[in-house]
């Protein structure tokens, strides 16, 4: 049975892939609205451009007319050098269309798929591990602290009550200090209840995140929202989360001195791999600010315990939202520049997402407001 045009476009237009469709000389005639995303690009912006002027400086592309196969040409691991600036990689297929073998070419099929993305996260996976590894070392040794501890404290409890009231000050010494190693072990046992997780709108937990923050540090901080109005519900805990970002904003907040711009964002991402399991949909979160970014030499291990780069921090904050977001099936990744850091979280989406009435610049614009 033959496809119609319109089924067969309708196909293409629900494709999670990125596909473009070019005409013999090679201009770009059409592309899917997954590949106007993976590319950043409208196809108003670039309708008949030719694919040389697409992906400047790629030579691959160069020697495409010769294509004569009638077969998929595939290249893994493609870097492209995008005509509005962009840059990403990708694996590539094109695929020559003829209506019969000895017809002549009528345009190509190129099909692409976003592996930078895949790269990450998987390479955030692997530090996971590395992670959990050392965070049990850690917690181990918490455990065997606290119960002495508890013993100390007791003791000085016990010998306190036996002295009078004006010689009690190095026994307070000891119950105060042995209550700050106290609070201090548990945060570093980290979260230890399991996630009780529901169907949540997310937007709803960054508006009270955005709340927070501004009642606690007034208006100094300018906190900006960009949603995506579409994104459906995700299960998770709501408490959970919410630690896991507040602790994420205060880092924001304390890193710009109380003076800066925090903006929560949220958008739709397509074929995610997390916890060795491929996505069709995920949610995405960033935090991002415009503070003066993290070295790299503290990036490599900021979601490890006990990293800090502030005198008073205790290195826990972030290791705290890993432990929360990754047993709620998400992940966390940080990027950072001077001026720019984003600290991005994954969930799966299972529902569908709802097209949204506006792009997602515009309704996000309302959606903050
Ligand atoms: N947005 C950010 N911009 C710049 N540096 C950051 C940012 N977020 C985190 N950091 C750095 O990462 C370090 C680790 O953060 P983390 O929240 O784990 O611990 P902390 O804030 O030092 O202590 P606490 O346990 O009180 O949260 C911070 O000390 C800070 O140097
Ligand atoms: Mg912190």
């Amino acid at each position: 049975m033959a496809l119609s045009a319109s089924l067969a476009q309708k196909m293409i237009d629900n494709q999670t892939t990125a596909v473009l469709w070019f005409d013999p000389q090679l201009h770009l005639q059409a592309i899917n609205p997954a590949g106007e995303n993976l590319l950043k690009l409208s196809i108003n912006q670039v309708h008949n451009i030719q694919v040389q002027n697409l992906f400047p400086d790629c030579e691959y592309f160069a020697h495409l007319g010769d294509l004569t196969q009638p077969h998929p040409v595939i290249e893994h691991g493609l870097r492209l050098n995008l005509y509005n600036g962009h840059s990403l990689m990708v694996d590539c297929s094109i695929t020559p269309v003829r209506r019969n073998s000895k017809a002549a070419i009528e345009g190509f099929v190129m099909e692409m798929v976003n592996v930078d993305q895949q790269l990450r996260l998987s390479r955030e996976e692997n530090l996971i591990l590395q992670r959990q590894a050392a965070q049990n070392v850690l917690r181990g040794l918490a455990h065997e602290i606290k119960n002495p501890l508890g013993g100390l404290r007791g003791a000085a409890q016990l010998l306190a009550r036996e002295l009078p009231q004006q010689q009690r000050e190095y026994t307070d010494i000891i119950i105060g200090e042995a209550d700050r190693l106290q609070t201090l072990l548990d945060r570093m046992l980290g979260p230890r209840t399991p996630p009780h997780k529901e169907l949540l709108n997310v937007h709803r937990v960054l508006c009270r995140i955005r709340q927070l923050v501004e009642s606690e540090v007034g208006s100094s901080i300018v906190v900006n929202t960009d949603f995506d109005p579409s994104i459906p519900d995700i299960f998770v805990d709501p408490d959970q989360l919410h630690q896991a970002l507040l602790n994420i904003a205060r880092n924001a907040v304390q890193a710009m001195q109380n003076r800066g711009v925090l903006c929560l964002r949220t958008r739709v991402e397509r074929r995610v791999v997390m916890h060795n399991r491929q996505y069709k949909m995920a949610l995405r979160m960033d935090v991002q600010d415009n503070g003066p970014g993290i070295s790299e030499d503290l990036l490599e291990q900021i979601f490890y315990p006990m990293v800090t780069g502030r005198a008073e921090g205790t290195g826990l904050g972030l290791s705290i939202a890993q432990t929360l977001i990754n047993q709620n099936d998400g992940l966390i990744s940080c990027s950072s520049k001077p001026g720019q850091t984003v600290f991005s979280i994954w969930f799966p989406l299972y529902k569908k997402v709802q097209p949204s009435i506006e792009p997602a610049g515009r309704a996000s614009r309302q959606a903050s407001s």
